[in-house]
């Protein structure tokens, strides 16, 4: 593949082993531009980031959430709020506007040098009252998930998942000519 956007989405994998190593705050800011720079309905953005590099709130995430104990020395909460959505229908919307917003942040940490892994939150309940507990979130803003973020301690082979099967053309019961 000679494609270096192709070739930077296709390297990114789930990370959940990490260095010790400190990730650079310019490199969490520039995280964040690539996670602002995602679509939202009608551009209504209802994000909001909670960046988190202390390491007695990174033990309680690790200890807390059963799906969640990676030793990244940084992590980021992605939140919806619904407030800042000032059109309702776009409101419906947050969890796509978010998560498109997560997407950015995982591929540009590829392209940082950086790992990343999703660990997700909402919908379910009781991973939301835990994150919104420790990181202090109000009621109204909503944790979609948590991104672990460091220097990778571990190696992934780039790769496709690609699936034919999975592909119609024009209708649901038309194949792809292979
Ligand atoms: C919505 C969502 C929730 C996820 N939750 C977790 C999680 O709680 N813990 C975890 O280690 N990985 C989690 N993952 C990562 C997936 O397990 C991973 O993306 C999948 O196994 C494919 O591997 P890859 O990311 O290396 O391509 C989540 C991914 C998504 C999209």
């Amino acid at each position: 593949m000679q494609n270096p956007t192709l070739e930077t989405i296709l390297r990114r994998r789930s990370i959940r082993k990490y260095t010790d190593q400190t990730v650079e705050p310019e490199k969490l800011d520039l995280l964040l531009q690539a996670a602002m720079a995602a679509p939202s309905a009608m551009n209504c953005k209802p994000w909001e980031f909670v960046v988190v590099t202390d390491p007695d709130e990174l033990a309680l995430f690790r200890s807390r959430l059963i799906f969640g104990n990676r030793n990244a020395p940084a992590a980021i909460v992605v939140c919806g709020n619904p407030r800042l959505s000032t059109n309702p229908a776009a409101r419906l919307f947050w969890v796509e506007d978010c998560s498109a917003a997560t997407e950015n942040i995982l591929i540009a940490a590829v392209g940082l040098g950086l790992g990343t892994v999703w660990v997700g939150i909402h919908p379910v309940a009781e991973f939301v009252r835990i994150v919104r507990e420790i990181a202090c979130l109000p009621k109204h803003v909503i944790p979609l998930g948590l991104i672990y973020v460091g220097y990778p301690a571990e190696e992934k082979p780039a790769r496709t998942q690609y699936d034919e099967k999975r592909v119609h053309m024009d209708t649901y019961n038309r194949k792809k000519a292979s």
